[in-house]
């Protein structure tokens, strides 16, 4: 078994990677995980057959090894360090996936299993004994609590997955105690934060730097004001990517909903800032359009009102999505990135989403894929 230690140091040696003491830590830890999954076999994988069941009668199952949930500020490496750990966890049955598409799946299934199972059946066990058997190992990229349908679900859900021996590991930027927390409907949510705290171990990363600042910035995609100077530069840009050929709108399908895009060539799309944070959007949108696009231009970005966290919500999800699926995207806006959303308390999130905009700016984001 190749060590996550090992690649790490590869990386390091190779200057793919500077060394980092706190990054390091975290990946002998991330070792001592991948040697106890390579002998852990969870109830819900256990050889079946005759001998298997009768086994199972007298042989109590090994517990399963914690899993890690890995929490820090932006840009420290976390993601980078799990995928690591993703590649090189010696389990067959694995799953590292984005936590917003985790959820839009989970929610897909769990109204079909509704639907089949009739008026007042309970979807969650098979669900969880679906998802279990597909994978017991899962890796979640950014863990986090978005609303209250979300944390009802989540509760259950994972309350039998661990049950049925399923190991979890997670990046975030929200320690396990402050999900969902100072929200209505927060204290019904307790129960899971103390479920999460046992089954993982929380580490924090205090890497020395947050790596996305401070790379090259060559060619401007963050463009201020939204002048007809800005519009224009804009439209020149629509035109290298599409290299001239017609423009039309189009129309895609999110969940039986119509979705309207008022410009597209190819795999470049245009809209206002409007068009896509202004409107009743979510997440599901969001992604149907990253995996639909390779770039997307985005005219008008207003400066935040605080009063109006719906817009902000979304449009921190909206880049989020694009981050995640590495869509090259162009903006014209009323201020710099530092400045659009100017209030002194700036939540959490909204740190994220400036640093990976950040991210986004490089030259070469878009044409690359990051290291995963
Ligand atoms: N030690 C390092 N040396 C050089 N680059 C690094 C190092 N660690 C991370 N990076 C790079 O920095 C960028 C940010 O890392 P990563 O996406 O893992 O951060 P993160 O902690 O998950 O941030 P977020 O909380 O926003 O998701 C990535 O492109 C990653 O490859
Ligand atoms: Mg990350």
């Amino acid at each position: 078994m190749n060590l996550p230690s090992n690649v790490y140091q590869a990386r390091v040696k190779a200057g793919i990677l500077k060394q980092d003491n706190a990054q390091q830590n975290v990946v002998m830890l991330l070792d001592q995980l991948c040697k106890s999954l390579s002998t852990y076999q969870p109830s819900v994988h256990s050889s079946g057959g005759m001998f298997g069941s009768f086994k199972s009668l007298w042989q109590k199952p090994l517990p399963p090894p914690k899993g890690i949930y890995l929490v820090g500020s932006v840009g420290r490496g976390k993601s980078m360090l799990m995928d690591l750990f993703y590649e090189q966890v010696p389990v067959q049955h694995k799953l590292r996936t984005h936590f917003h598409i985790f959820m839009q799946d989970t929610y897909k299934r769990f109204h079909t299993l509704k639907q089949q199972s009739g008026k007042g059946g309970d979807p969650i066990p098979d669900l969880a004994k679906e998802l279990a058997q597909k994978a017991w190992l899962l890796c979640f990229d950014e863990f986090q609590i978005n609303d209250i349908a979300d944390a009802v679900l989540l509760g259950r859900l994972f309350e039998q997955l661990f049950a049925l021996g399923v190991v979890v590991v997670a990046t975030s930027n929200v320690k396990i105690e402050g999900l969902f927390q100072n929200r209505p409907g927060s204290d019904a949510f307790k129960p899971f934060i103390k479920v999460l705290s046992q089954q993982m171990t929380q580490i924090e990363l205090n890497a020395a730097q947050d790596y996305r600042l401070g790379r090259p910035e060559d060619e401007k995609r963050w463009l201020v004001p939204c002048n007809q100077e800005n519009k224009e530069r804009l439209d020149h840009v629509f035109l290298n990517e599409t290299h001239g050929r017609p423009v039309k709108e189009e129309t895609l399908m999110v969940m039986g909903r119509a979705l309207h895009v008022p410009c597209a060539c190819g795999v470049v799309a245009r809209f206002s800032f409007q068009d896509l944070c202004d409107v009743a959007l979510g997440v599901g949108d969001y992604l149907v359009l990253a995996q639909r696009f390779k770039t997307i231009i985005l005219d008008d970005i207003p400066q935040f009102n605080p009063e109006n966290m719906n817009v902000i919500e979304r449009f921190t999800m909206l880049i989020d999505v694009l981050y995640e699926q590495n869509v090259k995207l162009y903006v014209s806006a009323e201020a710099d990135l530092e400045e659009i959303y100017r209030k002194e308390d700036r939540r959490a999130f909204f740190e994220r989403t400036i640093s990976r905009l950040n991210e986004m700016q490089g030259q070469n984001w878009g044409i690359t894929m990051r290291g995963r």
